[in-house]
């Protein structure tokens, strides 16, 4: 029918539980989650690629998903800050940043945990450097960015080096 925009079904996984939706072929994957999964978690920042608010990870990898189409998402495994606290309990890292006072405005949070997320799945005991290069694609216009780099350390065992 002219003027109807046409949908394509899209199967995949997001925070462990079996999604079947249909989607717009422009739509990106943070329309998907947003719009039609209502997990509003994760944010919509520059839309650009630039700010990192809008960090999930896909497969296991941490991506921008304003800059994914939702259709490369058939058939994957998306995490998203709603999937770090299952039944209301918060995130070990969730906490450190409630702890550590890491949280101002709120807006960049949700992207600089699932980025800090990856990391520490990877790497439980990162350095500094190790944190302050996983979180370089995160921007944060209110904390300055010390105290959010202290609650990713405190995680690690026996906290971050400095290096
Ligand atoms: S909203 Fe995706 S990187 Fe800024
Ligand atoms: S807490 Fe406001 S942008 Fe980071």
């Amino acid at each position: 029918m002219p003027g109807t925009l046409e949908t394509t079904r899209l199967t995949m996984t997001v925070n462990g539980d079996p999604v079947d939706i249909r989607v717009a072929p422009h739509a990106t994957l943070l329309d998907a989650l947003r719009d039609d999964l209502e997990l509003t978690g994760t944010k919509l920042g520059c839309g650009e690629g630039e700010c990192g608010a809008c960090s999930v990870l896909l497969d296991g990898s941490v991506v921008n998903a304003c800059l994914i189409l939702a259709l490369e998402c058939e058939g994957a495994e998306v995490r998203t800050i709603e999937g770090l606290s299952p039944n209301g309990r918060l995130h070990p890292l969730q906490q450190a940043f409630v702890d550590y006072g890491a949280v101002q405005c709120g807006y960049c949070t949700p992207g600089m945990i699932m980025a800090a997320y990856a990391l520490v799945e990877s790497n439980p005991s990162p350095t500094e450097a190790d944190i302050k290069r996983a979180l370089e694609g995160n921007l944060c216009r209110c904390t300055g960015y010390r105290k959010i780099i202290d609650a990713v350390a405190s995680l690690s065992n026996g906290g971050a080096s400095h290096d």
